[in-house]
């Protein structure tokens, strides 16, 4: 019996260590998920002209991109690095145009954060099947 407590014991524990260390690719796509959903969240209200909500999920976005450059500077990948820095510089000017009621400003660096998704997404993203993907 202790023997059978001490082997759950065990797998419980290296599940758990295995969990917790969810690997960097993991808490990757993870953020990348959250990044899909806030870029959705900014086109709509952008559109409906709701600045409020625009900001809220543009300061998202620049956190998120702020950790995007701190995962690839340490991967040594300095293109995406580079990438990473351009998509957090143009989510703050969102941030900055919006709350200047600035709508035309926004609308370019809205277009300047859409090309780092997709420049980054061509060099470092590969799919898979269908929409998922990995690091490349
Ligand atoms: C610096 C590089 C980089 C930038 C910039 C970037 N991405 Fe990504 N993105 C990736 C990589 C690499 C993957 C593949 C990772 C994976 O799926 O595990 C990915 C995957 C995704 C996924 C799929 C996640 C899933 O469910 O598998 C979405 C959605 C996404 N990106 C949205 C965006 C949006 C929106 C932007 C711009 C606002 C953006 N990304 C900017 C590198 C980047």
């Amino acid at each position: 019996m202790k023997k059978l407590v001490a082997i759950v014991m065990f797998v419980l524990m290296t599940t758990f260590v295995f969990a917790t260390t969810a690997t960097e690719e993991q808490q990757y796509q993870e953020r990348m998920k959250r990044t899909g959903g806030y870029m959705r969240m900014l086109r709509e209200n952008f559109k409906s002209n709701n600045r409020e909500k625009v900001i809220s999920a543009a300061k998202e976005l620049e956190s998120i991109f702020k950790q995007e450059g701190k995962f690839w500077t340490k991967r040594g990948t300095s293109d995406a690095a580079k990438l990473s820095k351009e998509a957090q510089d143009a989510a703050r000017a969102i941030v900055t145009a919006s709350k200047k009621s600035e709508d035309d400003q926004a609308a370019v660096a809205l277009k300047n954060l859409t090309n780092s998704c997709t420049a980054c997404h061509a060099a470092h993203r590969e799919l898979t099947s269908g929409c998922s993907g990995r690091i490349k």
